[in-house]
């Protein structure tokens, strides 16, 4: 128990703490105040409806959802299965992924469900995902090719890790990953007989980098891992900022090409759900560190 309360109190004098108390709860009502005003002021705020997906005889629409297992990305799945995708869903645990294909199927008799083990923050785990999902279109004579891919999974790890290829787990998980896996089935994507779409989810903390610098230790997170704590935070800023770039960049150069895609860049809203790596007491902290201001504003991870 004293060391826990040691590792606690260690934790609220860090440096990324404050960030978190300060920068980021700025940056949730900046990002909430623009949402809003461009709402009231300028009606520039677009919405996109939703349209079912384009189901017939010779094309199932197939879906792919990293960090299904919970949070939004289980949220999603649920969703989207309802509306008649065949839903592949992607995560760490197989434990779990069985769970939440169970839970789909029973809520939905109908539903398509295939889940695969895969860890994003390694490399060799996403190619083998890519070859085992080629494998299984052709099995299951689905069109082989993608409709949506919703780049969800996400990490807030309080302490250092590497993933296998050297890089921080936190960078591999939120940017690298998701990008190799873009990169791996945009051939996918782009066979798709009707206009298919990638969706990254981000957050608002991007907004808390100030010192923006994109090179190689950047993204690798080893310029972050020199001072003597874990600066989780800006790494976290980092990451969520650089899928948003990658995003963008994406955006363009699919749109140079005239393919009829549509690359969405999803930032998420504050969930009730959100849960961290690394230490008992982050949940705790969090609320704390954002002085409770993100309760009133947090919604449900369906609505999210
Ligand atoms: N919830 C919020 O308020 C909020 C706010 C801003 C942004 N976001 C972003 O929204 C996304 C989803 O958030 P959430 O709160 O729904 O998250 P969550 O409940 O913590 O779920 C994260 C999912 O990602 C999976 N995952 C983590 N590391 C992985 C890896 N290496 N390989 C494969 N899967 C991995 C987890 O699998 P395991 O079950 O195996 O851990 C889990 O399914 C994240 O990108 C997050 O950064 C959320």
């Amino acid at each position: 128990m004293i060391k826990e309360l040691k590792e606690a109190f260690r934790f609220a004098a860090s440096i990324s703490f404050w960030r978190m108390a300060v920068f980021w709860t700025i940056s949730l009502f900046i990002s909430y105040f623009q949402l809003h005003t461009n709402w009231i002021f300028s009606r520039r705020l677009q919405s996109y409806p939703r349209c079912h997906p384009p189901i017939s005889e010779s094309l199932t629409p197939v879906c792919v959802i990293t960090g299904a297992t919970s949070g939004l990305g289980a949220a999603a799945a649920h969703a989207l299965s309802r509306e008649g995708f065949f839903v592949v869903l992607v995560g760490r645990s197989s434990h779990l992924l069985s769970k939440i294909m169970t839970e789909i199927k029973t809520q939905n008799k109908g539903a398509h469900v295939k889940a695969f083990v895969v860890n994003l923050a390694s490399f060799q785990s996403i190619l083998e995902f890519k070859s085992s999902l080629q494998q299984w279109l052709l099995d299951c004579k689905l069109h082989c090719s993608l409709q949506l891919l919703i780049n969800n999974a996400g990490i807030l790890a309080t302490s250092s890790r590497t993933t296998p290829e050297g890089y921080d787990q936190m960078m591999g998980t939120n940017y690298i990953g998701p990008f190799c896996l873009t990169k791996l089935l945009l051939p996918l994507l782009k066979r798709s007989p009707v206009p298919s779409r990638i969706v990254n989810v981000t957050s608002f903390t991007h907004r808390s980098v100030f010192d923006v610098q994109v090179d190689k230790e950047s993204v690798s997170g080893t310029r972050f891992l020199r001072s003597e704590q874990y600066p989780f935070a800006r790494l976290y800023e980092y990451s969520k900022l650089f899928l948003i770039l990658f995003s963008y960049e994406l955006h363009r150069q699919l749109g140079l090409m005239d393919q009829p895609y549509h690359v969405s860049c999803c930032g998420s809203w504050k969930c009730k759900n959100q849960h961290h790596e690394g230490s008992p007491f982050m949940s705790f902290e969090f609320g704390i560190s954002s002085f409770e201001v993100f309760g009133p504003f947090a919604v449900t991870k369906e609505w999210g």
